[in-house]
């Protein structure tokens, strides 16, 4: 018998399941046997009896889950925080357990209204009395947090439930004496998991299996040596008596149909106080401002969603819906994070998003000097394609040269303060280099809603087209090309060899001779198959008229190369009278610059083939600045490539027939890329009888 420990427990008197506020509970109404209930408390009553002094609360009519006085409240010392029920089912027990606590002579703390918390539940000491383990996700609010580190003077350290199954922490953690902890990973996220396993080492830890788990084994009462559950399998019994514990089983199934057993039938009231164990919390909160289309465009939810799945949680102070069919709509929300680390995560994800700090909140960007010329300061800002500003000496000052995964450098001269992407290894020592989330926006177009389709890109939204939907597709893309050559805008190819093989040549060559594209980009292969087909009348050896393969033909695409080679380049090979014809030829002619990108396995090279892929990258940026649209020709590697370079606001037409290829590449989360499944030499064809149409309607349709 141990004095020095009280325990508080309610008697089962009005306990059932009354209504559902947990998966337990669902298919259980009224299906808990009240004599066996009963029963069932009085075996572990007396249990807990034989080891410590238990008191009692009455219970009161019409709550009956206050037989769970685990969520009473929290007591650390002579301290109690009153819990804060989420639910209504539940917040009628708040008065009487407060009335309790009062009485037997506790400082209550009361939280904020509309702040849950649920006690003991959710908050559990560790045995040692170094810090408090408090749980967040399901019944209590991260911001109750730093209130029991203030009021209880004790770190907190806050864990994230994930499984609606363990939705308090005490279904699913049971710290134990000595340091030990039992406790079910799974109900866990990954960053509360690496900070369980950063405070106790693994030879205390001792996780148990999803069976025991069900059964509430971490749901248990630890008095010094002994650990009383519900039940376990014989292989937790044994590794928990293997390091010094005795298990008393007494059966509580008809509390598991509420979601509940030992632990939450008790409450713990003697909890000593260490000396030298002072409050620190971790938990930090910033609010952020959204504005737009924030219900049709998704992104409120999207917004909310990602605090949550990124570990942290949030509070909408404000939200005013736009009144009329055009108005934006803004919000104010409350975000809170366990720690700095998870804020930075979510901040990142926000401000990509759009959103931005309130301006009385706002805060220069931080800028760290470059260590080494080509190397950025740990933390650096990695950049999204969005237009995007810093803050800097209280100016927002525009990023420039915006693309995705690169740094923003920020130079302060007596002209002025610049600041541009750049990547990594171009980054300078006279630069400085924003690290952090502070003080950095997204710049978001708001969508106008009454934008029809013919006058905008937006009419496809971001999404991959259907066989159904190409020919549609190609007749707005066609528009819209037509529209941006007769604004003397400016098209960017990027073309693998595909375009060749399919028959796509002579389509891609046409739309260059007629000013419909201004840049061309690829590899290799493009190159040296549609030069093939010029010279041999093949494209990687099938004869492109029969085709079938040719005699010999897997070696003309060598022979090609060399012939280039002894011309010295390709527009040597057109001067010269060798190149008559296709898509290079063409460039050549028409002024259309190109850049060819080596790779590992490329043949020969081409003469006009960059195999310095650090030089081949920035002539793929140069050529591409600019630029208004780009079609992305099946070629994976390229357009991934050119995809990373370009900012927000540049139409993709992304056309390959591996719809996961498609996906991927369209997927840039902006109105302005889609994505066309199908053959690309169809999709060329049915382009170029578009543009035709359009020049001239009354023409009959061409077979091309
Ligand atoms: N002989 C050579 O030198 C040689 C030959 C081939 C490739 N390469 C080089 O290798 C690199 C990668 O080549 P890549 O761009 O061809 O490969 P890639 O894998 O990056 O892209 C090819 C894409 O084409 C798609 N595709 C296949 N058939 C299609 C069709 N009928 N219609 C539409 N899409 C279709 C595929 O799904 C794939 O996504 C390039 O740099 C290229 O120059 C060199």
């Amino acid at each position: 018998m141990t004095d020095s420990i009280h325990f508080l427990m309610c008697s089962p008197t009005y306990y059932d399941v009354d209504y559902v506020i947990n998966p337990w509970m669902e298919g259980n109404i009224h299906k808990s046997s009240y004599d066996k209930a009963k029963d069932q408390w009085h075996q572990l009553y007396e249990v807990i009896k034989e080891h410590t002094h238990v008191y009692l609360v009455d219970p009161a009519k019409g709550w009956p889950d206050m037989v769970f006085t685990a969520n009473a409240g929290l007591v650390l010392g002579n301290n109690v925080v009153l819990s804060r029920f989420l639910h209504k089912e539940r917040q009628g027990e708040e008065p009487y357990f407060k009335q309790w606590f009062a009485d037997n002579g506790y400082n209550v703390f009361e939280l904020p209204p509309e702040l849950p918390f649920e006690g003991a539940g959710d908050a559990l000491l560790d045995r040692e009395g170094r810090w408090l383990w408090a749980g967040y996700g399901f019944r209590t609010e991260l911001d109750s947090h730093p209130y029991l580190a203030k009021w209880l003077d004790i770190e907190v350290l806050s864990l994230r439930l994930v499984d609606s199954r363990f939705y308090h922490l005490d279904t699913c953690f049971c710290p134990l004496a000595n340091g030990y902890l039992l406790y079910y990973p799974p109900a866990f996220d990954a960053y509360s998991n690496h900070l369980i396993e950063r405070r106790v080492p693994p030879e205390k830890r001792i996780a148990i299996s999803e069976p025991d788990a069900v059964n509430f084994a971490c749901n248990a009462v630890n008095i010094n040596e002994v650990v009383i559950m519900n039940q376990a399998s014989e292989e937790l019994k044994q590794r928990l008596a293997k390091v010094g514990f005795r298990v008393i089983e007494t059966p509580l199934t008809e509390f598991l149909k509420a979601g509940g057993a030992a632990k939450c039938l008790t409450l713990r009231t003697t909890e000593p106080v260490l000396e030298d164990v002072h409050a620190t919390v971790s938990v930090t909160s910033r609010t952020i401002r959204m504005e737009g289309h924030l219900l049709d465009a998704g992104t409120m939810n999207r917004a909310l969603d990602l605090v949550v799945e990124r570990g942290g949680s949030f509070k909408v102070l404000n939200f005013d819906l736009g009144a009329e069919r055009q108005s934006t709509s803004t919000a104010e929300v409350r975000v809170s994070a366990p720690d700095q680390e998870v804020m930075e995560d979510v901040m990142t994800e926000l401000i990509r998003i759009g959103a931005a700090s309130l301006p009385e909140d706002e805060q220069d960007a931080q800028l760290e000097p470059v260590p080494a010329f080509g190397v950025a300061p740990d933390d650096f800002y990695v950049t999204t394609i969005y237009p995007t500003e810093v803050r800097i000496n209280g100016e927002w000052v525009r990023v420039t040269h915006q693309r995705m995964d690169a740094a923003i450098a920020v130079k302060e001269t007596p002209q002025g303060v610049t600041a541009r992407c750049k990547l990594i290894r171009d980054v300078d020592t006279d630069e400085k280099v924003v690290v952090g989330v502070r003080g950095i926006r997204t710049v978001r177009k708001t969508e106008d809603r009454s934008r029809s389709a013919g006058e905008e890109f937006s009419f496809m939204g971001a999404g991959v087209s259907s066989e159904r939907r190409v020919e549609l597709v190609v007749e707005q893309i066609a528009w819209e090309m037509r529209h941006i050559r007769d604004q003397g805008g400016k098209v960017a190819v990027t073309a693998g060899p595909v375009v060749i093989h399919t028959g796509g040549s002579h389509h891609l060559s046409r739309l260059i001779r007629e000013g419909y594209i201004q840049v061309l980009l690829g590899g290799n292969a493009i190159a040296v198959h549609d030069i093939e087909q010029a010279l041999m009348g093949t494209s990687l050896g099938v004869d492109m008229k029969q085709g079938t393969p040719v005699h010999g033909g897997h070696r003309h695409h060598l022979k090609t190369i060399n012939t280039i080679r002894q011309c010295g380049s390709i527009a040597k090979a057109v001067d010269q009278g060798v190149l008559t014809k296709g898509v290079m030829y063409e460039c050549v002619k028409n002024n259309v610059p190109f850049c060819l990108a080596g790779s590992i396995r490329d043949d020969g090279p081409l003469p006009d083939t960059q195999m310095d892929l650090v030089k081949a990258q920035e002539e793929y940026s140069q050529l591409l600045e600019g630029v208004d649209m780009i079609l992305m020709l099946s070629t994976m590697l390229h357009s991934i490539g050119v995809g990373n370079m370009t900012p927000s606001g540049v139409k993709m037409v992304c056309v390959d027939i591996n719809p996961a290829v498609v996906t991927k590449l369209s997927d840039r989360g902006s109105i302005e890329s889609v994505g066309v499944v199908t053959d690309v030499g169809l999709f060329l064809s049915l382009l170029v009888k578009q543009l035709e149409q359009l020049t001239n309607p009354y023409a009959e349709p061409q077979v091309i």
